[in-house]
């Protein structure tokens, strides 16, 4: 007997909600194209051809959900070769995908195209994605904003609105120029000419007030900033006028609520904070500034500045009113060492997390600067660093080398001879008082193209120690392809006897990227967990440039789940 119509109708309908229901909880894959091509951008009065995704600057805003994957065809319309990188997301088997020109691919030719592939697991808040090529990062980038998996919710009150500042850098010239000129040289690449909230100098710079980035708020609202450093060569104070901002996330983990005025982000960090609307409303501003811990160098004093706008606020300028000035906010002296300890070290992850104890591999890697003496067939044009040297940087004496005709990671995955070795020094070549007066004779590394070789699955300590060698300075250190917990930071020497007792083994925080304190040193700890060749690199560019970076190079474990895919068929080659 056939049942009644209206009974399979429902069956229908439940199957069809169901599904629905189903379909809410699910990954999502998440299709982009991003044309890389030479756009028209006009700042501080004057157009420049600039580098853009899909004429957008800063570039497209990614949103997923924890869980799903992105599917970015990059196809490059421009000049200069590219790679995207997605800076902090962990490439879990697809270190194919990472992006690092010559590390694990090689650039997308003008004209060429790649398809980068990968799913976030387990990561939530805010990242961002920048080319990965050269200088090409100045412009070539954006956000990328990770919401929780659809059912699952923010560890705190849902914020009654979001808002992203990207800083960044803006030159009044061709940065790629800006690097040729530096290469030539040898001596430091010029400094930008204003720094940028989401590509806006704002109200302070010249021919920028009209667009300068307006983020709305209501009395009695609790909104969510994502604050990103995408600044290429400077750590910068963030801090909104009478407002205090509670942290509740860096480098998309979750940390321990605190509240603060200021923030200091290293180029590479992000910072999300809670900013609640308790305050008289008007329009205050929002500004970031440097923080500058090398002496003696040059870098850009200037303010850039966005306006906290209360909806309620008087209407600011209707014409023939007087203008009402958003309210300034104190920013902390370009040198204030000490307010950038006091904001690292609140820094906690919201509970007990499961730090390495029992350590394979304790690593003492120096950071920092080095001159090259002159080479013999160099005219004096081309030695302008001090005294007739030029520039240089390394890890444990080794100043890194990109190789030019295939990657790192193909080199590593197949074997192939002669690009990459496994040498990179365990512990500085020399020992010597790191942060103290350092003899000339020390000051100039050898170059190379280094790695680390790990196990699979082993578990890593490295003591990042500055070097005080022609300055010491803040260098925020960032690692591809893995979170690590950042368990201890101080300053001098680190001293295993009594630094071991400073470290945080109960709930330090988890980060992609960590601000090494200038003439002092941090610690971080990983497990070796994710197979392939991962860049670690100081984020001031002009540092990479100089050979500040070094390669972990880790092995495959047992079996598929435990090794990095397959190259995908489309990987570009040299
Ligand atoms: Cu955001 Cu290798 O960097």
């Amino acid at each position: 007997m056939a049942a009644p119509p209206s009974l399979y109708l429902f069956a229908i309908l439940v199957l069809f909600a169901s599904a629905a229901a189903l379909s809410l909880a699910h990954p999502q894959t998440h299709r982009h194209q991003f044309i890389i091509q030479a756009t028209p951008v006009k700042r501080l009065c004057k157009t420049h051809n600039a580098i853009t995704v899909n004429g957008q600057f800063p570039g497209p805003t990614l949103e997923i959900n924890n869980g799903d994957t992105l599917i970015v065809n990059v196809i490059n319309k421009a000049k200069y070769n590219v790679t995207i990188h997605w800076h902090g997301i962990r490439q879990l088997r697809t270190g194919w995908a990472d992006g690092p020109e010559f590390v694990t691919q090689c650039p997308i030719r003008p004209g060429g195209s790649y398809t980068y592939r990968f799913t976030v697991q387990g990561q939530e808040g805010t990242l961002w994605w920048h080319a990965h090529s050269s200088w090409l990062r100045a412009t070539v980038y954006g956000a990328l904003i990770i919401h929780p998996k659809e059912g699952d919710s923010y560890p705190f009150p849902k914020p009654n609105r979001e808002a992203t500042l990207l800083m960044g850098e803006w030159w009044d010239a061709n940065p790629i120029d800006v690097l040729r000129q530096a290469t030539r040289t040898g001596a430091a690449p010029n400094v930008s000419d204003a720094y940028t909230f989401n590509g806006q100098p704002g109200d302070l710079y010249k021919c920028s007030s009209k667009d300068t980035i307006i983020v709305p708020i209501d009395s009695g609202e609790t909104n969510l900033l994502r604050v990103v450093n995408s600044a290429l060569n400077q750590a910068l104070f963030f801090t909104v006028a009478n407002h205090k901002l509670t942290v509740v996330g860096a480098d998309a983990s979750y940390t321990k609520p605190f509240t603060t005025s200021v923030l200091m982000l290293g180029p590479g960090q992000t910072t999300d904070v809670l900013i609640s609307g308790n305050q008289v409303p008007a329009r205050y501003y929002i500004a970031a500034r440097a923080y500058q811990s090398a002496q003696n160098a040059p870098f850009g004093n200037t303010t850039t500045t966005a306006i906290l706008n209360y909806k309620s606020a008087p209407c600011p300028a209707k014409k023939g009113s007087p203008t009402i000035k958003p309210i300034m906010p104190f920013l902390p002296a370009f040198n204030d060492t000490a307010t950038v300890t006091a904001f690292s070290r609140k820094f906690r992850s919201p509970r007990p997390v499961p730090v390495p104890t029992k350590i394979d591999e304790n690593l003492f890697f120096t950071v920092g600067l080095g001159l090259n003496n002159c080479p013999r067939n160099f005219k004096p044009s081309q030695c302008q660093g001090p005294n007739g040297t030029r520039f240089t940087a390394s890890m444990n004496n080794v100043s890194f080398v990109l190789p030019s005709n295939i990657s790192i990671l193909q080199a590593f995955q197949q074997g192939i001879p002669g690009v990459v070795t496994s040498d990179f020094p365990a512990n500085p070549p020399v020992k010597f008082d790191y942060t103290g007066n350092v003899s000339r004779s020390l000051f100039q590394p050898v170059p190379g193209t280094k790695g680390y070789r790990l196990k699979y699955g082993s578990t890593v300590q490295v003591v990042l120690q500055d070097t005080s060698i022609v300055t010491p300075e803040n260098h925020p250190i960032h690692l591809h392809g893995y979170d690590f917990y950042i368990i201890a930071e101080g300053f001098g020497n680190f001293d295993p006897k009594k630094d071991t007792k400073k470290f945080n083994l109960v709930d330090p925080p988890l980060r992609n990227t960590v601000a090494v304190p200038v003439n002092g040193w941090a610690v971080i700890r990983f497990v070796a967990d994710n197979p392939g060749a991962w860049i670690m690199h100081c984020h001031l560019d002009v540092h990479i440039t100089w050979g500040l970076a070094m390669v972990f190079l880790v092995d495959n474990g047992v079996g598929h789940l435990q090794s990095i895919e397959a190259p995908p068929p489309d990987l570009p080659i040299c």
